[in-house]
């Protein structure tokens, strides 16, 4: 896992499927060698310096010599030492100083994965081995960690920084990770021709997670948020692929980080045509003071390799959220099928029109919890009041919240409650008492946001006082389920709680409050399941997923457009943590009709739930939605723990269709949507993937037996009901 070849300086972390590999060449220069399928323990330095740099800025390095530190893909750049390239550490000292030297001291194995406190994390469990390396520069000290898996392709990064000198330094960018993919020819690529595409996540709230793809050349891409959350514009996650990889073949790379705030990911084509890749916090306006004695420890980052192209890649990410991120208690747990109202009511209803709804999803053998969400509370009517005061409007209501839970109860199902704790509403008791607990600048008015600010989470006491709250409902109400939600993103960039010198830590403070906040209510609160959500997919990250199991995807409930976001989410994130509702046709934002079906099949591929008036619906309709249920109970271990083969792209023409296939590769089960009926057009021939070549597979649907490698060669043509947005569902049982 960790192997180390003490003669040249080399650390292989390593698994039967990859290697990461890099070598302290001289104490200030380690190099990043190998990235990707496993080698042997016998991999070259300095390959990739050209010769004839005769005006490169001169290093020098103890054999006497002198490098160019410009070619030299490394574990971590740093600025002014020769090194043109993006860095991904920018330190400035007391007396000016940003050129840091760092210099290898050292490295540990320790036994176990280093806590990174109050901030997210990719636990180590028994599979995985982290390695630190320690550096230090002008007092300085500075460890890269690894974590490398014995049952996924991927590695943890961090970085931390400690101040041992009696003055502070201001950190102006720390990368969580860097390192290189070297370039395949040494030759510069003709025009139009690239040898790296980046693939990412681009968006907002309602279109989330479009698949993009294009060129790398020279020259720096990136990608990030400012909004102090994750966001839906562009997601923390970027793969990188040559222009051969597909869903299924060829290398994909891919970058994910555990932070759900301001980020920034950068590849760079270098000088010398390195792809340089770096990520973690948004450094834009990023000043950190880090004073003597203390610590900083950057978010995480996850990268992985797969040869199998993106499908691979994205295997690779499940494959680790599920074992190693995601709480425990709940990720293999078939998560409760529910029932919430806010698409039929929005924030205007009766508590008899709330029991209403109750009592026709208590009907549907298979419902497991209602959910209350946005209206509950203080006297919100609509988006302008209340946010802040989470106090029970039993009026509305009609009685207290333990007698609606009480009655939820009492037909059968769990309570789910709606909160959203980093908000404040100008019209609030809690504004009112404290209109210095708001992010703001001190001499502009606060930019509302769906009609509202956000609290100052860098304030301690805000925390305190807001868990409090929060926590109180939590204890007198019975509860199992939490919809945590964040509609709006971040403005101000101000704390007034933060002394002058410490503002622009604030966007980094703000999402460590955020932590905090989860930390007491979600880890406090072990046997709630918590959702995530910011009006809809915004906040979709591997952060979150550390506290909360599943995200609702998106407000985007159109089952035709939820297939772009729920392909686009699963590149980096697995299915159970997309939560998916059915809900009315034709849909709140989107004209046409989708047959109920369609609804359920697109909404079953992922943490499953209705949302629509129930009472209002056909008998007929009705009667289908215990069928829907049980068909994904049937399948809902697929959803859990099936590797994900994606087959079809609604992107890139007429159908979507997913495939999972059970660890063991005893049943597949494929999901197909025909988006329009087009005349005289090719219909689709799916193959599926991942059966074993030699087992026999039945297709109940199709009434056909083949072998393995019979089903994934020639496939079979799916058959549709006449019309559009129709859907059809193929399960592949080993005899
Ligand atoms: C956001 C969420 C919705 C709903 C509303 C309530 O938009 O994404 O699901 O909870 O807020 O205000």
């Amino acid at each position: 896992m960790v192997f180390m070849d003490r003669a040249r300086g080399a650390f292989y972390l390593e698994n039967e499927k990859m290697t990461y590999a890099f070598a302290v060449r001289a104490p200030e220069l380690t190099e990043h060698l190998w990235f990707g399928a496993r080698t042997g323990h016998d991999l070259p330095c300095g390959q990739q310096i050209t010769s004839g740099e005769a005006h490169a800025v001169q290093y020098p390095v103890p054999d006497g010599g002198y490098v160019n530190r410009d070619q030299i893909p490394q574990e971590f750049h740093q600025s002014y030492a020769g090194d043109f390239g993006e860095p991904s550490l920018l330190i400035e000292r007391a007396d000016g100083v940003r050129r840091m030297d760092f210099c290898y001291e050292g490295y540990e194995l320790p036994e176990q994965k280093p806590e990174l406190p109050g901030m997210p994390q990719v636990r180590a469990d028994e599979n995985g081995r982290t390695l630190l390396v320690h550096y230090s520069a002008g007092g300085i000290r500075m460890t890269q960690h690894y974590t490398v898996y014995d049952d996924c392709s991927a590695v943890v990064r961090s970085v931390t920084l400690e101040n041992r000198t009696s003055e502070p330094v201001i950190l102006r960018r720390c990368a969580s990770f860097a390192f290189s993919l070297l370039p395949q020819e040494f030759r510069d690529m003709p025009a139009g021709r690239s040898e790296w595409q980046a693939v990412y996540l681009a968006g907002g709230s309602g279109s989330e997670g479009n698949v993009q793809r294009g060129d790398l050349d020279r020259g720096t891409f990136s990608i990030g948020s400012r909004r102090g959350v994750s966001s839906a514009s562009l997601n923390p996650f970027l793969a990188v692929v040559t222009p051969q990889t597909t869903e299924t073949s060829g290398p994909a790379y891919g970058v994910n980080l555990v932070w759900s705030g301001s980020f920034t990911i950068r590849a760079e084509i270098t000088a010398n045509r390195n792809l340089r890749l770096s990520g973690g916090l948004d450094d834009t306006d990023f000043a950190w003071r880090l004073g003597p004695g203390e610590t900083f420890r950057s978010p995480e980052a996850v990268l992985t390799y797969s040869e199998e192209g993106l499908s691979g890649m994205s295997r690779e990410f499940h494959t680790l959220y599920r074992r190693h991120l995601i709480p425990r208690q709940f990720v293999f747990r078939p998560r409760p099928v529910v029932i919430n109202h806010w698409e039929a009511t929005r924030f205007r209803f009766t508590g008899e029109q709330l029991r209403r709804v109750i009592d026709a999803a208590a009907e549907v053998p298979g419902i497991d919890a209602f959910i209350l969400d946005d209206g509950w509370f203080g006297a919100r009517e609509d988006s302008t009041s209340s946010l802040g005061d989470w106090v029970v409007n039993e009026e509305k209501l009609g009685g207290s919240l333990q007698e609606l839970s009480d009655y939820v109860h009492a037909r059968g199902m769990q309570f789910g409650l709606w909160f959203e704790p980093e908000m404040i509403s100008k019209d609030s008791a809690l504004y009112r008492a404290h209109p210095d607990w708001v992010i703001r600048t001190p001499d502009a008015e606060p930019l509302t946001g769906r009609d509202q600010l956000v609290l100052d989470l860098a304030n301690p006491a805000v925390v305190d006082s807001l868990a409090e709250s929060v926590q109180a409902i939590l204890r007198e109400t019975r509860i199992e389920i939490v919809k945590w939600d964040c509609n709006r993103d971040l403005s101000e960039g101000f704390s007034p709680y933060l002394p002058p010198d410490r503002q622009a830590e604030q966007s980094v403070r703000q999402t460590l409050g955020f932590y905090a906040l989860c930390e007491k209510l979600v880890r406090g609160n072990p046997e709630i399941l918590f959702e995530g959500c910011a009006s809809g997919g915004s906040r979709f990250d591997a952060g979150m997923l550390y506290y909360f199991p599943q995200i609702w995807t998106s407000d985007q409930t159109d089952a035709p457009a939820r297939t772009f976001i729920q392909y686009g989410m699963s590149m980096c994130y697995p299915l159970s943590a997309q939560s998916c509702h059915v809900t009315s046709s034709p849909n709140r934002r989107a004209a046409h009709r989708t047959p109920l079906a369609a609804r359920a099949d697109i909404a079953m591929l992922g943490a499953f739930g209705y949302e629509l008036d129930l009472s209002a619906m056909e008998p007929e309709a009705r009667a289908e939605l215990p069928k829907q249920i049980g068909a994904y109970r049937t399948d809902v271990q697929l959803i859990l723990k099936g590797d994900l083969y994606r087959l079809a792209s609604p992107a890139e023409g007429n159908y979507f269709a997913f495939e999972l296939v059970r660890p063991d590769r005893t049943e597949a089960k494929i999901t197909v949507m025909r988006e329009l009926e087009l005349f005289n057009r090719t219909r689709l021939r799916l193959c599926p993937q991942g059966l074993e070549p030699d087992a026999c597979y039945r297709c109940p649907e199709l009434d056909l037996r083949m072998q393995g490698r019979s089903w994934m060669h020639v496939g079979f043509l799916p058959r549709f009901t006449p019309g559009d947005f129709q859907t059809a569902v193929y399960h592949f049982v080993k005899e």
